[in-house]
């Protein structure tokens, strides 16, 4: 097993700039997930980790060496992809040998026929079945050995893909959106699946997607990447409650982070739609920022409220409600969370005053970067009214 150290990384592709300086340490036995809007380079990234494309500059370690000269086949990393990659002639066996064989064999010895006729073949091939044995069965896909791809299922086949990866015992292992071809229900199955087969080998793990759920819950670090840079790299917890610029705040979180437009005066004074907030701000910076507030950082409030609207539609999802307001003078709808006991109160059409949790408001200036100096003032309207 591995540490990983990227050092640095810049990539083009001709005129286009799409790795733009990124370093990522990853500890042994760590599972980092690479997350992103569609395009900002995370299977480039990775691509360059396990050598399949050639970075521009910078440098990859796997525990302290460079493997800049190395090739994919030397760096001893197993990848998984989105289409599984499986050769459509062989038996699921089959395949899950190939890397074995790869290594194991020569091109005589992996000759079907012939190679049976070479000395000690037999002891080779023996070891590769069992091996191939033991993949199966902690996959729980023993009973589909002899099956070939076309007759599997699309978790199935992304079980294949996963034990002709294990079966390389390889120093890390880099998957690439590996359950995007999965439907909603078999994803969520895998994923815990995948968390577990993490714990059980105790390997390095790369994890690419760009679906911040299977992030949050998978990861023991995610890594939030924009146009070509990392912008976060952290815990889950601290990625959605502390995070260093409002793009990770946006990304991360479902629903989505509530923006509103408010002022930092000189004073230190937070201003919403004119009215100070319960919130000062030591920093020198003045002018327009954001204030970040999670569905679930907002509650009911009395009138005189920070913030007043019209419910226009409302998701009860059972546990929980999320309700969105319409906010006179602001763009996107305000959503919150409520209990589902508030369902009568809460109907469409009606007003409501909502306050927040001054410990849980983010402050973002002007260029999206996180305000780190706020603090709640002791008088909260809530309490006033
Ligand atoms: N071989 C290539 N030649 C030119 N441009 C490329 C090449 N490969 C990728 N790109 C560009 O690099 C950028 C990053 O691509 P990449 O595949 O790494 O994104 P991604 O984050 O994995 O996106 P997705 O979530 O859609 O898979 C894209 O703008 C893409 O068009
Ligand atoms: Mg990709």
């Amino acid at each position: 097993m591995a540490e990983l150290s990227i050092k640095n990384i810049n990539k083009r592709f001709g005129e286009t700039e799409v790795l733009k300086g990124v370093s990522l340490d990853i500890a042994d036995g760590e599972f980092v997930s690479l997350v992103g809007p569609s395009g900002c380079g995370k299977s480039t990234l990775l691509r360059i980790i396990a050598g399949l494309e050639a970075q521009s500059s910078g440098d990859i370690r796997i525990d302290g060496r460079s493997v800049g000269g190395r090739r994919a086949a030397d760096r001893n990393l197993s990848m998984v992809f989105q289409s599984y990659a499986l050769y459509p002639h062989l038996s699921v066996g089959e395949n899950i040998a190939v890397p074995l064989k790869m290594r194991r064999m020569n091109g005589l010895q992996r000759l079907p026929v012939l190679g049976g006729l070479i000395p000690g073949q037999a002891n080779k091939s023996a070891e590769i079945s069992a091996e191939v044995a033991q993949a199966a069965q902690m996959l729980e896909i023993s009973h589909l050995l002899d099956r070939k791809p076309g007759q599997l299922s699309g978790g199935q086949r992304q079980r294949v893909a996963l034990g002709r990866a294990l079966v390389r015992d390889p120093a890390a292992f880099l998957l690439d959106e590996p359950l995007s071809n999965l439907d909603a229900k078999l994803r969520v199955q895998t994923r815990a699946e995948i968390a577990q087969l993490h714990r059980r080998l105790d390997a390095t793990f790369i994890y690419v997607t760009h679906d911040q759920v299977e992030a949050m819950t998978m990861s023991d670090r995610i890594a939030v990447m924009m146009g070509g840079r990392i912008l976060q790299c952290a815990t889950p917890e601290t990625v959605y409650d502390d995070p260093d610029r409002v793009e990770v705040a946006e990304f991360i979180g479902s629903p989505k982070i509530n923006l509103l437009p408010v002022e930092l005066r000189e004073t230190g004074q937070v201003d919403l739609f004119g009215k100070a907030l319960d919130l000062t701000t030591t920093r020198r910076a003045r002018g327009v920022a954001s204030l970040g507030l999670r569905p679930e950082a907002l509650f009911l409030a009395a009138e005189g409220a920070p913030i007043r609207g019209r419910i226009t539609h409302r998701e009860n999802l059972g546990s929980e409600m999320f309700i969105q307001i319409e906010v006179a003078g602001l763009e996107p709808r305000v959503t919150f969370r409520a209990g589902p006991e508030k369902r009568a109160s809460l109907e469409i059409g009606s007003m409501v005053d909502l306050d927040f949790d001054t410990a849980k408001a983010l402050v973002f200036d002007a260029t999206g970067a996180r305000v780190r100096d706020v603090s709640p003032t002791r008088v909260s309207k809530a309490e006033v009214a």
